[in-house]
Formats: C-alpha cells, structure tokens, sequence
C-alpha cells in the first residue's frame, strides 16, 4: 500500500465510523424529531474544535452471535472541544447503534474523557441516548456503569458536570446523570426511570406512561430530579452553552467575569413599592431579582420545582452570582422539604466553584403538617444549615420582610456567616409573626380583657411596631445596614467588590457528614 492507498483506507474506516449504525437509523432518529450524536456534537462545539477519541473502538463480545455486529466508536462518541472559547470533555451516546447501548469498551471510552478532564481541570458534558447496559455483555457493562458512577464521584465538586439526557436513560444508567451538578431534559423525547411502565405494572399493577413517568416535565416538577426542560435538542444544547458562561473550569478557579455593560449604580424608586406593606400580602420576589442584576437576566434553575423558593444564576456588575430566594408566590415563601434541598443542593454547588451568593430572604418560617415531619423536614431543613455554615464563598444576604424563628437563622443570617446582611426597612425579624408571638405570650390577658379582639388587635400593632421591624436584629449587629431599597443593586455589587477577594475555611476534616 502506497500512502495515497492509506490515507484513502483512512478515509473509508473515518467515514464508516462517522455513519454509526447506518442511513436507515439516522433517518429513523430524525423522524423521531432527535438530532444524531455527532450533529448534536456539531452544534454545541465551537466550529472545527472537536477533537475525537477512540473512533475505531470496537466492542470484544463474542456471545449473541455479536461478533457480526461491530460498529466502529461501538455506540459512542468521545472526545473534547471549546465552547465560547474554553475547554470541555463530552461523551454522545449513539442510539443509532445498538440502541446507544453500554458495552464495556464503550464504558472506557466514556472514562477516557472523564479522567483527561479531571486531570486537565474542565468540564464533562454527557449527552445521553441509550437503552441502558448492552444486554450481550452481561456484567461487563455494569462493570463499565460502575466505573463512569465512580468518577462521577471523583469529579464532583472538581469539575462542573452536566447530563443532558436526549432519549431514553433507564435504569442503573440513571444514576451517572443523577451524579452530576445539572440534568437538562429534552420534553417529549427524553425520559429517566430506575425501573419502566411494565415492571411497575407487574409489581405494583400501577399504570403510567413512559412519558409520565420519567419524562422531562415529571422530572421537573415532581422529582426535582432534572433542573431544566427544554423544547428541543437545540434548545437543550443552547442551554449547556448558556449555563457554562457561570461555571469556572474547576474548583480552583472562578467563573469568568465580563465587562459589565449595565450601570452598576443604577437605582429605581420602584423597588421601594414592591414590597407591600401588609404582611399578608404576596408579592413576586422575582420583580427584584430580575431589577437588580445586570441587563435585568437571570437563569432559574428547576424554575417548576420547589416555587417557594428561588435559585438561579445572574450577574451583578459583570460577575457571577448564585442567587438563593424565597418565593412569597408560593406557599408564601415557606420552608417545606423541597425548598430545602433545592436550596441546599444549589449553595453547595456554587459554593463548589467559587459563586458568591446573594440571598433575599422573605420567609415566614416551616411548613408546618404531619407530612412534613413524617418526610422528615428535620433531616432536610437541616441541610440549608450545613450548606450555608459550610460555604465559604461570599454570602450577602437581603431580608426583604419576614425572617422568622428557625427560618431566619437558616437563611444566609450573620450568624451562619453572612458576610453582609441588609434589611429593608420592611424587614420583621422576629422569632416567630405577631400574632402567634401575643397569642402565647399575652394569652391570659386576652382572655381577660373586656373586648378580647380589640386587646389582642392592639397587642399585635405593638409587637410589630416594635419587635416585627429590621432595627432589633440593627441595634446587635446582626444586620450590617437598613437600605432603601431603589438602592440594592449597588449595595450589592459594593459589597461583592469588598468581597472579592475573600478567603475563609472551617475546621479540617476528611470529609463533613451533611444529613442526608
Ligand atoms: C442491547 C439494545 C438495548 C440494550 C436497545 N437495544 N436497548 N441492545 N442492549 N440495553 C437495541 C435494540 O435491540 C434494537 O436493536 C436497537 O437497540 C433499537 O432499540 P428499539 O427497541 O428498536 O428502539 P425503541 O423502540 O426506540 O426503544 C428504545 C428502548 C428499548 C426503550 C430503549 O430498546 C428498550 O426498552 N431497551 C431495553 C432497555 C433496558 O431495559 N435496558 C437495561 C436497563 S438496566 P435492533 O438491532 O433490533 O434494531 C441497565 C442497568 C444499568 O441499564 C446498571 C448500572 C449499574
């Protein structure tokens, strides 16, 4: 063979690889409105950075008669690229081939790009569309599942990692998305289940559909599983995209800062009306949010999970922040057990890659109910402590109105290490809301009184002209300034700036045992 022989034989063998399990396939995935492993690669890279792994895998099953079925990258495509600009490792599972199913070469492949990303400090995108572990291979590919779960592991909280899950995921396979920092879930092609529709029925005689049961809006609204549903492949890789510019490339860095193009001193006297003074009024904190930071944008993530409380990413004169807020919309902006781990899990995610946290807080305490107890609101309220307490990043908290009882601790307070705690002058900072607190206190004298509904209509004025107000919890030091309001933005973004270059650690130890 000459060279021009070889490099042709190249040719063939690359453009072999490159047509997976073949036309029919291809076009059968298109009907079902999924782009292909390698266009969805196309389309998140930067143009021409793909840098391809392993294309000529094949897989060493000899059973099921597999040795006439090889197919070359065996139902996997590995390998790394920029996205704007920076580094990323990724794995696109193929359906086209043998329903993207995982052989044990294929789980190599996937911890080929995993290791290379932990070593070189950068992202790992997995895009998912498989029919699970490669049934032919027995217990190799849930040798090679346990593998990937074990540096999914390794990784978290070394470098980001996102799942978006583009077809089906089932099973064990489940559990490597489950492991990463963000599920993306394409709606209606996408779906997520440890165990399908028919084992249900036959176990539980339970019917549901695939769709409900682990479809992209089930996992969004009802598990908290997933933190985003998107229209379309596209969309979903559009959303990789746009939650990377808030991601450093590591935990030893820090996301990257743009060149604010929004005035950082800009005010607005509306902020002064949105919150009503009636206490038992709700209004929309997101009208704040979306004031404050930069060009009015803000990323929610699990934006239907959890409506009581508020997390997403912004930013606050071109720097990232992690925003953490109750909702009053919702619930009036309780703490239950989903608005727990919803908030633990997103502070200790940007605690994990250096995000300042900016938290309003309006919060009128638990959720009571038998429910919460018996689910454990104990277990899963304590987790807002233990992210919060262990955070070390900078934390600026806002209290809009209600702090009280245990709710106001948990929430970002100075003494779970605020760094910076503004009230507005609508701030009640309390242990518990007025009419509760003169029920107890004052019952005796209610009940004595000669107009029991005046006296106790008189009590609660009092109390909440003087223990419902920010200036108790200013007088200790517990709240470091009473702003107006049009103000936030910039007393934000100067106390961040104060914040740059904040170092802080707690006590060394192997590792913390958050309640889980
Ligand atoms: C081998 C598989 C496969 C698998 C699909 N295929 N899943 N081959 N192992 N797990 C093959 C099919 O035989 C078929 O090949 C091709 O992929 C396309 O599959 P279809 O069934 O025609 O596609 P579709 O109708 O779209 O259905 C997709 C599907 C279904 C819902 C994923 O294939 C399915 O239910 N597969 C099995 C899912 C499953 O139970 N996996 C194991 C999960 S447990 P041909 O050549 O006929 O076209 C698990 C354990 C992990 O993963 C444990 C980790 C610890």
């Amino acid at each position: 063979m000459d060279i021009k022989e070889k490099i042709a034989e190249l040719e063939r063998r690359d453009r072999e690889a490159e047509l997976g399990g073949g036309v029919k396939r291809i076009e059968d995935q298109h009907a079902k409105g999924k782009m292909t492993a390698r266009e969805r690669i196309d389309y998140l890279l930067d143009k021409g950075t793909f840098q391809e792994i392993d294309k000529f895998v094949v897989h060493r099953c000899h059973d099921f008669g597999m040795e006439k079925k090889k197919y070359p990258g065996d139902g996997v495509i590995t390998g790394y690229g920029t996205i704007d600009g920076k580094l990323v490792f990724l794995f696109s599972q193929d359906f086209t081939v043998l329903g993207g199913s995982l052989s044990g070469p294929f789980g190599e492949k996937v911890c080929k790009v995993m290791d290379l990303a932990i070593k070189n400090g950068a992202p790992v995108i997995g895009l998912n569309d498989s029919g699970g572990a490669r049934i032919q291979e027995g217990v190799v590919s849930l040798g090679s599942y346990g593998e990937i779960f074990k540096r999914n592991v390794w990784s978290s909280g070394v470098v980001p990692q996102i799942s978006v899950i583009m077809g089906p995921c089932a099973g064990g396979a489940v559990y490597s998305p489950a492991l990463t920092d963000f599920i993306i879930m394409v709606k209606k092609t996408s779906n997520m289940f440890i165990t399908g529709p028919d084992v249900i029925k036959a176990v539980t005689s339970e019917e549901v559909t695939p769709e409900e049961l682990g479809g992209a809006m089930s996992h969004n609204t009802k598990s908290g599983v997933a933190h985003f549903a998107e229209e379309s492949d596209q969309a979903a890789l559009d959303r990789v995209k746009r939650l990377l510019e808030y991601l450093p490339r590591n935990c030893w860095k820090s996301p990257r800062s743009i060149v604010c193009t929004d005035n950082p001193d800009r005010t607005d006297e509306a902020l002064n009306e949105v919150v009503p003074t009636n206490p038992r009024m709700p209004y929309d904190i997101k009208d704040i949010i979306l004031n404050v930071l930069d060009h009015h944008e803000f990323m929610e993530v699990q934006e239907h999970f959890a409506k009581n409380m508020v997390v997403g990413f912004g930013r606050l004169k071109g720097m990232v922040v992690g925003i953490v807020a109750n909702q009053p919309k919702y619930l009036a902006g309780c703490l239950d057990i989903n608005a727990s781990v919803k908030c633990a899990r997103f502070v200790r995610t940007c605690d994990a890659f250096n995000i300042p946290l900016v938290t309003f807080v309006d919060v009128p305490g638990f959720l009571p109910g038998v429910n919460q107890e018996y689910g454990g609101i104990i277990k899963h309220g304590s987790k807002i402590i233990y992210a919060y307490c262990e955070a070390t990043v900078p934390k600026v908290t806002v209290v809009t109105r209600k702090a009280y009882g245990g709710a106001y601790d948990v929430m970002s307070s100075k003494h779970h290490g605020g760094d910076i705690n503004y009230a507005y002058p609508t701030a009640e900072i309390a242990v518990m809301g007025p009419e509760g607190a003169v029920n107890i206190v004052f019952r005796k004298e209610i009940l004595e009184a000669a107009d029991p509904d005046a006296t106790r209509q008189k009590l609660i004025d009092d109390y909440r002209n003087n223990f419902a107000s920010p200036f108790k919890a200013a007088e200790l030091g517990y709240i470091d300034q009473i702003i107006y309001p049009e103000y936030t933005r910039p007393k934000l973004i100067r106390a961040l700036e104060m914040l740059k270059d904040k170092k802080d650690s707690i006590p060394a130890r192997r590792h913390g045992n958050i309640p889980l």
